[in-house]
């Protein structure tokens, strides 16, 4: 199965009623682990990483293992990159051959944002791979950096963003955040709603880590086909190879090795279950 463009994936998602999982991922490991998980239960992910990650793990190293992991796996992986916010990095990942981009505007004025969204898409139309926008603001930043406050999108501001740009996913704020959340998110299912009722895009979920699997499923069942898991993919293989460390079955590299792959299959394959996407690859 081939590295795929994450709009056939989504468009499959909104025909088969389930959302695709686009999973974060800092090494070799965490890419290993989330494949295993999608090969094992057959199902159609995304492989993303941030702009703002990209000092931890260099785009020119980490973006051709994800790529060739895709190109390796059994069942459909697009490759993303998530948060772009520079022309020269969305350039460089395009060039790399990833499949999407994300031009995070979220900062600017409607107009500016829609404004460069547009240079984003045409770039993007070069290379055949397709864009994702985000209108509204998710809260926090993606690395946890700084403490963005969330701003909920407005449905009437969604429909003139999607109509203007063409972006193939929207990326929406109704109550969601980046990083763990401090209180229970309580998701304005409201606005949901409408967004979904005046947009035909795909909309895209961030923040994924700490949502409830009924509140998942009432998004994935309502308009959001890409939901987006980073602290979550982060926390789970350290928190497996710190487990290691205290039971004392981590004795060598190795053994760290396995066990981040085995954390980062875990939390995946678990999100896998909850978004319906689970044997919806062949
Ligand atoms: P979390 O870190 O909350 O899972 O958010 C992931 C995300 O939205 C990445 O863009």
């Amino acid at each position: 199965m081939p590295l795929v463009n994450m709009k056939t994936l989504l468009a499959d998602a909104q025909k088969g009623n389930y959302a695709v999982g686009s999973f974060s991922v800092a090494n070799l490991e965490m890419i290993l682990g989330v494949v295993k998980a999608a090969e094992e239960t057959r199902s159609p992910i995304i492989l993303q990483i941030a702009e703002v990650r990209l000092n931890h793990s260099p785009l020119a190293i980490i973006g051709p293992a994800m790529l060739a992991a895709a190109k390796n796996a059994t069942v459909p992986v697009a490759v993303h990159l998530d948060h772009g916010t520079t022309i020269e990095c969305i350039g460089q990942a395009l060039r790399l051959g990833f499949t999407s981009v994300m031009f995070d505007g979220s900062h600017l004025s409607v107009e500016e944002n829609i404004a460069k969204t547009k240079e984003v898409v045409a770039l993007a139309k070069g290379y055949g791979a397709a864009v994702e926008a985000e209108i509204g603001c998710v809260g926090g930043s993606e690395d946890g950096s700084v403490d963005i406050a969330m701003r909920c999108t407005s449905p009437d501001q969604a429909k003139i963003f999607s109509e203007r740009t063409g972006v193939d996913a929207l990326a929406i704020a109704i109550g969601n955040a980046h990083g763990f959340y401090k209180d229970a998110p309580e998701l304005r299912f409201d606005i949901l709603d409408k967004v979904h009722s005046s947009v035909d895009v795909p909309l895209v979920l961030h923040g994924g880590t700490g949502i409830e699997p009924e509140d998942f499923i009432r998004c994935h069942q309502n308009g959001i086909k890409k939901i987006n898991i980073a602290t979550a993919t982060f926390a789970a293989a350290e928190g497996k190879a710190r487990e290691g460390y205290e039971k004392g079955t981590i004795k060598g590299y190795y053994d760290l090795h396995q066990a981040e792959i085995a954390g980062a299959y875990e939390n995946a394959k678990k999100h896998m279950e909850i978004f319906y996407s689970v044997g919806k690859a062949e």
